[in-house]
Formats: structure tokens, C-alpha cells, sequence
């Protein structure tokens, strides 16, 4: 405004952040407008330290007259004066909002000089996420996209992160192409904007794919002894096992044979092994995404060339280890 002893005036300015149930601060006009901060929701008083000369007094919020003198221009409930004596001229906003953000204007003639001081009033929401991708199942090889939508003042961050690998990718969308097995995961949504606390949540990835089988092994038996064979299979969903025997008959339940099924494998116990028992068994395991099978002898060690333990030893067994389950399919028909 170009007012001759603008600095002067300044200097007798106060004003005060009231924050709802804190303290309270302080913050002397300068030759800039000072920024005062608060968080939406929350009260604020700007405080406007005058002296004994003055003759009018204004406050503004941006053009708009909110108060002359002790007479209340403003229709806004939430905007009272505070104080207004020789010394203070105060007003307070309650239930700050958005739209309240601004300059805010202090105006008042001593002497017959127009004196003039902003203040900045700055609004903060703390990040928050507001919409957020569900858990999803999908089958492996397909595309996954997730989104986390978040709002806040400042505009706040978005970050991906996984329990494994740490930060994934920045921004509110995560897309996986051709997805793994291996990236079935939580998958961490952060987001934040040095307000308050980082806001975070998660979506959870489910990988679907058919069973995979490993660690099959032959395995020696002793007569009257008890005796395991174990079939392991990986899969998402869980599979379902089942047990054949080399004439591709149904394994069941006995008085010396128990089937028992567990999330990733099925065992054959066998609680008194007799001759019968030995023979090549079959395991089948299916979900819906398809199945897998592998056959396994349970063989006494006298039959492998009298070395016993050791399946290396025995040719004809070896050679067989890793065979199929195809020509059982076609039978079973
Ligand atoms: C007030 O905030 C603005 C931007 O938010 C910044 O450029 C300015 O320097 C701040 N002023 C003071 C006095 O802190
Ligand atoms: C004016 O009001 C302020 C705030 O309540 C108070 O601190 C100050 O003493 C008052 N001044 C006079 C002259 O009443
Ligand atoms: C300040 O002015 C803006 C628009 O001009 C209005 O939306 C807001 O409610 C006002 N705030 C106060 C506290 O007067
Ligand atoms: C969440 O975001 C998704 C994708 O942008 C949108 O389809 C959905 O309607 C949103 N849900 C809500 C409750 O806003
Ligand atoms: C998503 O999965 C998590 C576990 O990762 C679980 O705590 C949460 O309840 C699930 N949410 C829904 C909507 O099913
Ligand atoms: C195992 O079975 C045999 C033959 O049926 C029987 O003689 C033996 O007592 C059984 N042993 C045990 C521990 O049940
Ligand atoms: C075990 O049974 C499967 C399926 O019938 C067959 O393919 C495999 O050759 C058999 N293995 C031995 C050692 O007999
Ligand atoms: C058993 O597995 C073999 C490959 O290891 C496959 O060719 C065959 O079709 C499978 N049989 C069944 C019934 O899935």
C-alpha cells in the first residue's frame, strides 16, 4: 500500500494460533504475510495487537469485511470477536474448513494513518486413504492392479510397499503383469503428508495355481513296524489328495492304514506293515486349476538287493521312481 511508517505498525502486531486444546503460539507481524497453520476442524484465534490511538478497526477475510470495529459484518456463526479493547482486537474462527484457507487482513487507522497487517491462515487435513482395491484372487500369469486412493493438504504421497521387497511403487496405482506365484502377498498402502502420522493399509494378493509336486520318495518298510509315505504338493487353492494302488484301486482307511490329509501334503500310515502293504502307491492330488500325480514304492529293503536302505542301490526302483500316473487315468475310466 506503499503507507509511510508501515514497519512501525507492524511491530505492534500480534498474532496467535489457538489450536483446539494446545497451546498457544505466537507469531509477530512482519513485512511478509505470516503463515499461520491449522488443522481442518480445529479452532484458531488471529490476534491483532493495536494501541490507544487507534480510531478504526477492520478485519478481513480476503476482500470481504468480517468485522468494523465491535459491528459484525460477516453472516459466518463460527467467526466471533474475541476481544476488542484499547490493547487487542482479536477474532476466532471455529471448526476451521477448507474454504476458511486465505489472507486474512488486520486494518486499523492511529493518527490518522492507515495501518495494515496480514496473516496467512493455512489449513491441513492429514493424509487419509479413501478408497482402496479389495483383496484379490487371481490365477497366476494374469494382470493385477491395485489402487489407493488418498486425500489431504498438502497433497500427500502414495507408496506401495511388500513385505519382501520392500517399496514397490510410488503413486496410488500398482499394476503386476503376468503375475507369480512367488508375488502372492500383502501389499502395504502408505500414504502421508507430514500432518499426522502416516495413514496405511493393506490388500492382500492371492495367487492361484495347480499342484506342484516335490520331495517324492520310495521308502523302506520293515515287517510288523510302522511305516509313512508322504506326498507333498504345493497349490493355491489347497489340494485334494488321493491315494491309488498299482492296480489303480482307491487307498482307504484300515485297521493298519490311515489316510491323513493336511494343507500341503497327505500321508499314508501304516501302523503294522504285513506283505500286502508293499507295492507301488499312487498320489493324485487336484485343484481347480488342474492336478498332479506321482508314484512311490513302499518296498522291503531285503527285495532291493540286500542293501536295505538305500533306493540308489536298487536299479529296478530307481528307474521307476518318477514315472506316471497316465495309464491309471485311462483304466480307471
Ligand atoms: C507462507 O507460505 C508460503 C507457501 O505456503 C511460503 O512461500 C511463504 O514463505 C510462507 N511465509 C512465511 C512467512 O513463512
Ligand atoms: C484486552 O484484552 C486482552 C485479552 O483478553 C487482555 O490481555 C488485556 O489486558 C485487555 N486490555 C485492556 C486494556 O483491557
Ligand atoms: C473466508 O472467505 C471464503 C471465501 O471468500 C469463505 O468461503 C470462508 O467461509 C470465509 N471464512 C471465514 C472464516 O470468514
Ligand atoms: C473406489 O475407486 C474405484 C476405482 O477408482 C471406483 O470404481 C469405486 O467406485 C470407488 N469406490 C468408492 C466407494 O468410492
Ligand atoms: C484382506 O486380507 C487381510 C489379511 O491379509 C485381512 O486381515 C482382511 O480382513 C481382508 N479384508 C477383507 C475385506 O477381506
Ligand atoms: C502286526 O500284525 C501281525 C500279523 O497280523 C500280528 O501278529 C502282530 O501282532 C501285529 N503287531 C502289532 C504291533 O500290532
Ligand atoms: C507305479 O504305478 C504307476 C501308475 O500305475 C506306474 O506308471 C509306474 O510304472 C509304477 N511304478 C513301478 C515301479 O511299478
Ligand atoms: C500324471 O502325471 C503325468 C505327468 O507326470 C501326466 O502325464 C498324467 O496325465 C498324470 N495323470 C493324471 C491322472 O493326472
Amino acid at each position: 500500500m506503499g503507507c509511510p511508517g508501515l514497519g512501525n505498525a507492524f511491530a505492534g502486531l500480534i498474532l496467535v494460533l489457538l489450536s483446539k486444546g494446545s497451546s498457544v503460539r505466537g507469531a509477530e507481524f512482519g513485512l511478509l504475510p505470516d503463515n499461520i497453520t491449522v488443522l481442518e476442524g480445529d479452532s484458531v484465534t488471529l490476534r491483532c495487537r493495536i494501541d490507544e490511538e487507534v480510531t478504526h478497526k477492520a478485519w478481513l477475510n480476503r476482500s470481504n469485511i468480517l468485522f468494523t470495529g465491535t459491528d459484525k459484518w460477516s453472516l459466518d456463526k463460527r467467526v466471533t470477536l474475541l476481544n476488542s479493547n484499547n490493547s487487542d482486537f482479536s477474532i476466532h474462527i471455529e471448526k476451521v474448513q477448507i474454504t476458511d484457507e486465505g489472507p486474512y487482513t488486520c486494518t486499523f487507522q492511529a493518527n490518522n494513518k492507515p495501518r495494515i497487517a496480514h496473516v496467512y491462515l493455512i489449513v491441513q487435513v492429514p493424509a487419509r486413504i479413501v478408497n482402496i482395491s479389495k483383496n484379490v484372487s487371481v490365477n497366476e500369469g494374469e494382470n493385477v492392479n491395485l489402487y489407493c486412493l488418498a486425500v489431504g493438504r498438502p497433497e500427500p504421497t502414495v507408496t506401495w510397499k511388500d513385505q519382501k521387497y520392500g517399496l514397490v511403487s510410488e503413486g496410488e496405482f500398482l499394476d503386476i503383469t503376468e503375475i507369480k506365484r512367488q508375488q502372492a502377498e500383502d501389499y502395504e498402502c502408505i500414504t502421508h503428508n507430514g500432518v499426522a502420522p502416516p495413514d496405511q493399509r493393506k490388500v492382500k494378493v492371492t495367487v492361484n495355481y495347480p499342484p506342484m509336486m516335490a520331495d517324492i520318495k520310495n521308502t523302506p518298510a520293515h515287517l510288523g513296524k510302522t511305516a509313512v509315505l508322504r506326498c507333498e504338493a504345493m497349490a493355491v487353492p489347497s489340494a485334494s489328495f488321493e491315494w491309488y494302488r498299482d492296480d489303480h484301486r482307491p487307498v482307504e482307511n484300515d485297521n493298519t492304514l490311515r489316510i491323513k490329509n493336511e494343507k500341503t501334503r497327505s500321508l499314508l500310515l501304516f501302523t503294522n506293515v504285513t506283505e500286502k502293504h508293499f507295492g507301488n502307491y499312487t498320489c493324485f492330488a487336484s485343484n481347480r486349476l488342474g492336478s498332479s500325480n506321482a508314484s512311490m514304492l513302499l518296498f522291503r529293503p531285503g527285495a532291493l538287493q540286500g542293501r536295505g536302505t538305500s533306493l540308489d542301490a536298487g536299479m529296478s526302483v530307481s528307474v521307476c521312481v518318477w514315472v506316471s500316473l497316465s495309464a491309471v487315468v485311462l483304466l480307471k475310466v
